[in-house]
């Protein structure tokens, strides 16, 4: 039985896909980042049996893969909602009331203490240090997009705008 028979796949998604991933890197251990990359493409994040999978896949300890996973920022090791709200908290963007920005969101979104993701998986609110963006500041980045000079009214107009869109 193949690995990918015995482990259930998350989400309900098969791990066709991850499968293909490693083919498509030759399942060369040295292709580690950018395998975790596309894998997170696909999910999201790195789910643990899915980085299990990659290092019994890549011939390697599971802990290497997870360590690299910790390591970099921008792999995520629990899943995100569908809409990823980044406000940079850097310094141009704090001075400029970034954590305004951060309350009004938080407050809207109905999150707080640990939680970062809304219980519907729809939106996922994290800072940052710097989104590269200063002279923008106060800055915040929706998935791919980026809005510079966001007032906290400003921002929930953002997120009613995305809730009209799917209907929430
Ligand atoms: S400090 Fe916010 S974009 Fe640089």
């Amino acid at each position: 039985m193949s690995d990918s028979a015995v482990m259930a796949p998350p989400a309900g998604r098969s791990y066709e896909k991850v499968l293909q991933i490693l083919d498509l890197h030759h399942r060369d251990r040295t292709r580690l980042v950018p395998i975790l990359q596309a894998v997170q493409e696909e999910y999201r994040y790195l789910p643990e049996e899915v980085m299990t999978l990659v290092a019994t896949s890549l011939g390697i300890p599971a802990a290497k893969v997870y360590g690299v996973a910790t390591f970099y920022s921008h792999f995520a090791l629990e899943p995100k909602g569908k809409y990823v709200i980044r406000v940079c908290d850097g310094t141009a963007c704090h001075v400029k009331g970034s954590q305004d920005l951060v309350d009004a969101l938080t407050a809207s979104l109905g999150l707080g203490g640990a939680r970062k993701t809304t219980p519907d998986m729809m939106f996922t609110l994290e800072t940052v240090s710097c989104l590269g963006a200063c002279g923008l500041a106060p800055a915040m980045v929706v998935n791919e997009d980026i809005h510079g000079q966001v007032r906290p009214e400003g921002a929930c107009a953002i997120l009613d705008g995305i809730r009209r869109m799917e209907g929430l």
